[in-house]
């Protein structure tokens, strides 16, 4: 097993062992692709919100908050595009009947020759040593560029066939690629189909009177459809930004990945309206600001990086995605698009009210342009956990599991632990704590000597531990332990608070933004 999918697995493990997440319905055996929060993780999720919203509300006089309801006209999705094209090409093999995505299907062959490409790179690089030269291997060694040759010709006639809808054709290319169903091995498929991924429901007591509505797919439309009602009622003044977060549901039918890919999950969104002609200068402005946001977390540079789109949708003139280092790889945590006036001009056509702004200096009515930010906190989430998750060898070779969360963000700012169970200490540790919790979430734990409590708030995340002593009855102090060194530095109790403040007000990390 490679590190890297041990690591996935232990940060599942983890993550129910320790109740930050579960699988929904777990005792009816679960639902595919749909999670609950446990009791730490609803304290991480929330925090991960908050660190969102106030860098983008509280901060920015500009940009205002939005809470839409998820149940939504249902020509909003006719107008968006959703109805018409938010779909997955699929694929069944008749002898499993398992369900695929056509299109993950061949890239999950591309992947394998992929593989074989690292494979010949690392056999060199053993058999060469220091004098290998990785660049001259790929660009001269045969092998390689016949498998490169082969990933770029199936890559292309794949982008191809989808972008003219050429479905037959996806068909052809999986079997002239032999390409088999993993589950029961047979080449036996149907016919590729495109398959919506809106979730339907119905509003309306009767049959005969109910509509067919949709499950959000994004937050991002109950903004546009506000867009009049909150530039009016704030009477903001372009540029301007309204946020928004709340649940979004896509019937995702590869859905893996723990809380990677869900099929009911959380989107941080912020639409900014602009001035047309502006858009680029707004776009590279929030690409930056967003980078910075997630850098603000001290998780390291070198695991982001952009990935900017080469082929745009039809609405955008610019998008990117923020790219983390999963324990899967580089894969997509956050959407940066600019996507012209078109969802305002479409709800315009197809709502037939004006969606226009009036721009007092220019004396004209104008549909705005947007640049939209977009992430998913349950992605955010597996982001943060996966990193935070260390095992760590401590002295005479013992190990421990540590989660070092942002402290900004950790689900218990600290916990308060009476050395004994006696002589008073109990009451004193209590008397710390009730001063605490009125502004931090705050531990408390008696049982199991103090070893063992330190190693369970360190697989909390509990950034910090009070201890309260013999030594705090007599002269007023405490030790105070930081998760992350393990030190230890004794403080009186009029100190405590300083301390705290200092490390988890957000103003000294957010303002690194
Ligand atoms: N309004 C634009 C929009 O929805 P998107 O790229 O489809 O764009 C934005 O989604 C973000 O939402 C992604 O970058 C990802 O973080 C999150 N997201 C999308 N689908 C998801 C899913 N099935 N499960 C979890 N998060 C998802």
């Amino acid at each position: 097993m490679t590190y890297q999918s041990d690591h996935f697995k232990k940060t599942i493990s983890h993550a129910k062992e320790y109740g930050f997440v579960f699988s929904s319905s777990e005792i009816y055996d679960g639902l595919n692709a749909i999670y609950d929060y446990g009791q730490n993780g609803v304290m991480l999720k929330n925090n991960i919100r908050e660190y969102w919203w106030k860098s983008m509300v509280q901060l920015n006089e500009n940009i205002v908050g939005l809470d839409s309801a998820i149940f939504m006209h249902p020509t909003i999705w006719k107008a968006s595009g959703h109805l018409d094209a938010f779909s997955d090409p699929l694929i069944d093999n008749k002898d499993s009947n398992k369900r695929y995505r056509a299109d993950v299907l061949v890239e999950d062959y591309v992947a394998k020759i992929e593989l074989k490409i690292e494979k010949e790179i690392t056999k060199a690089s053993k058999r060469f040593g220091e004098q290998f030269n990785q660049e001259q291997f790929i660009e001269t060694n045969p092998r390689i560029i016949d498998y490169k040759n082969k990933v770029s010709l199936i890559l292309s006639r794949l982008n191809k066939s989808l972008e003219a809808e050429d479905l037959s054709d996806v068909k052809s290319l999986i079997e002239e690629l032999k390409i088999a169903c993993p589950e029961s091995g047979s080449r036996n498929w149907t016919d590729v189909k495109q398959f919506n991924l809106m979730f339907g429901t119905k509003l309306g007591a009767s049959s005969e009177s109910s509509i067919d509505l949709y499950l959000r797919p994004e937050t991002a439309q109950g903004i546009f459809v506000n867009f009049l009602n909150v530039q009016k009622s704030g009477r903001m003044k372009l540029p301007f930004g309204i946020a928004q977060t709340g649940k979004a549901f896509r019937n995702e039918i590869v859905a893996r990945q723990f809380i990677f890919r869900m099929r009911e999950f959380e989107q941080m969104e912020m639409q900014f309206f602009v001035s047309p002609g502006e858009q680029k200068k707004w776009y590279n402005k929030w690409k930056e600001t967003r980078l910075s946001w997630h850098l603000s977390l001290g998780m390291g540079q070198d695991n982001y990086r952009f990935h900017d789109h080469e082929k745009l949708a039809h609405y955008a003139d610019a998008a990117t995605d923020i790219e983390f280092k999963f324990p899967f790889g580089f894969k997509e945590l956050e959407g940066i698009h600019s996507r012209t006036d078109f969802d305002l001009s479409k709800h315009e056509e197809f709502s037939g009210k004006k969606l226009k702004f009036f721009d007092p200096e220019k004396n004209k009515n104008y549909t705005p342009y947007v640049v939209e930010t977009s992430i998913g906190l349950d992605r955010m989430f597996l982001a943060i956990f996966s990193w935070a998750l260390k095992e760590e060898l401590i002295e005479e070779g013992n190990t421990r599991t540590v989660l070092k969360l942002p402290a900004i963000l950790a689900p218990y700012k600290v916990a308060v632990l009476p050395l004994l169970k006696k002589d008073g200490l109990p009451e004193l540790a209590r008397k710390i704590l009730e001063d605490l919790k009125w502004k931090y979430n705050i531990s408390y734990d008696e049982k199991d000597a103090v070893g063992r409590r330190y190693r369970r708030q360190d697989a909390l995340g509990t950034p910090f531990c009070i201890t309260v002593d013999h030594q705090s009855l007599e002269d007023k102090t405490v030790t105070i332990r930081d998760r992350d060194t393990m030190n230890q530095e004794r403080i009186s109790f009029k100190e405590i608070s300083g301390f705290l403040e200092d490390k988890l007000n957000i103003k000294n990390w957010l303002q690194k933004i």
